[in-house]
């Protein structure tokens, strides 16, 4: 076990390229599987999720390797059509391989993902779109038995609500289906666009994505392909954060300032200067934040639930009061006793959070309880006065590509070291 242990009040400057999006490489990664073809990803993030992605793509029969940040697949000599539970428990996103199996194979077994640290994450929505479209589901044990006797062919699917694992999974299956796919009310997030981008280039014909319909025209034929995944929005906003939080200078390159729009709005309510180009992105914090208001969480292009935690972060140390309505995940709140350990005041009641930003926090011993969670605890302590240490950390490893690096080489003090102390709830 490691943890990382900060020393805060050190006002982060410089100049950081940000990472490649972990939510886009991921039903990337799985595409692959689609096209049967050789495929050159380039700026994969090297994190726990996209090791154990590559993982079930050779245990599929695909070979698949990495280089740094580029992965290599050739998915033409694939073998299985099944994910067994080990690997299913290490990535619970592993749903998104659901589609592109079917696509592939006509059938497709895998573990039931189950709830996770942020809510129950049902997948109902995902088995009724692939059912039509001609796929016979059944669960049995926590397992997922899929097949499609007939193949899978076209049709209308209209979602109850713009899920985006259920839309990348449609258009998984969809790309080759016979016929054509329109769904309605698709989520709308950077990395639905990236995935069509990629399938696109392998000679997908998938128009609209992006955009609430989405139209999916079946193919047969792809085409070996080379893509560059898109920047990760969410590790932009973290970087954002610390820098607010620190009063701090700093510039993030490679970033995509577009998908960041949803968030931008809140850091200037805070004082903060953006500088905004295409690619980069310059943000120069005020001595004391004001606070970022009233903040909805909401499918994009809302504010993202994944950056809600980072924004709290901020809320904590900003003057006034600031509202968090948290409303797509259940369970999101799980930050807020580690925050207030540090000496935030935070009350929460159901979905909404109220923060009354205080004007110093402090160290304390605090747990990583999810990814964007964890990561919220180390921008909050950049803040604080004292070494603050936050434990479990492999929840932040799942989608910061080593965190204390970014922060050091911004000239923060945070480092990894070994935890010798037992976790609760561990024998
Ligand atoms: C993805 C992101 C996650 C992000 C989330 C929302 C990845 C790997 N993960 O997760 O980081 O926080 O989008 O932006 O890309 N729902 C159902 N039934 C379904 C599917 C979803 O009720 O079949 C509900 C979920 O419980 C949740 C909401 O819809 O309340 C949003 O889920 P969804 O958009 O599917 O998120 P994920 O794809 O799981």
């Amino acid at each position: 076990m490691e943890k990382l242990v900060i020393e805060g009040m050190r006002r982060l400057e410089g100049d950081i390229k940000v990472q490649g999006s972990k939510n886009s490489s991921l039903p990337i990664l799985a595409a692959t599987v689609v096209t049967g073809k050789s495929c050159i990803l380039h700026n994969c993030p090297v994190l726990c999720d996209t090791s154990a992605a590559i993982r079930i793509l050779n245990y599929l029969g695909c070979k698949a390797v990495r280089a740094g940040h580029t992965v290599i697949t050739d998915s033409g000599d694939l073998k299985r059509y099944d994910i067994p539970d080990f690997l299913m428990r290490e990535m619970r996103s592993s749903i998104v391989f659901l589609g592109a199996i079917l696509s592939r194979f006509k059938k497709a077994e895998m573990s039931s993902p189950g709830g996770c640290e942020i809510g129950l994450r049902p997948i109902d929505l995902h088995l009724s779109s692939l059912q039509a479209l001609g796929v016979r589901t059944t669960e049995s044990d926590g397992r997922i038995y899929c097949d499609a006797p007939d193949g899978l062919h076209g049709a209308k699917i209209t979602l109850s609500f713009p899920s985006v694992g259920a839309t990348e999974n449609i258009i998984l299956a969809a790309v080759a289906a016979k016929g054509t796919t329109t769904v309605i009310n698709a989520a709308r997030e950077p990395e639905i666009s990236d995935l069509a981008d990629f399938l696109n280039g392998c000679g997908a014909d998938i128009k609209g994505a992006g955009g609430g319909t989405v139209v999916i025209e079946g193919k047969q034929d792809f085409f070996d392909y080379e893509h560059t995944i898109i920047p990760d929005r969410i590790i932009a906003s973290t970087l954002l954060v610390s820098a607010a939080v620190t009063g701090g200078d700093i510039t993030l390159n490679s970033v995509n300032t577009e998908h960041l729009m949803p968030v931008l709005p809140y850091f200037e309510k805070s004082g903060c200067v953006l500088f905004t180009n295409k690619d980069t992105l310059r943000i120069k914090a005020p001595r004391r934040l004001l606070s970022p208001g009233l903040i909805r969480t909401m499918p994009y292009p809302g504010f993202p639930t994944d950056s809600q935690a980072g924004i709290m972060a901020m809320a904590t140390c900003a003057g006034g009061t600031s509202v968090i309505i948290e409303n797509i995940f259940e369970s999101r709140y799980k930050h807020v006793p580690e925050l207030i350990r540090m000496g935030a005041k935070i009350t929460v009641q159901n979905t909404v959070a109220v923060v009354e930003g205080v004007s110093a926090l402090h160290s304390a011993v605090t747990q990583a309880t999810d990814l964007r969670g964890g990561a919220a605890l180390v921008t909050a302590a950049l803040a604080a006065e004292g070494k603050t240490s936050v434990r479990n950390i492999r929840h932040i490893d799942r989608g910061c590509e080593r965190l204390e690096d970014m922060l050091t080489q911004l000239g923060g003090k945070v480092k990894r070291e070994k935890d010798t102390q037992k976790q609760s709830g561990e024998d």
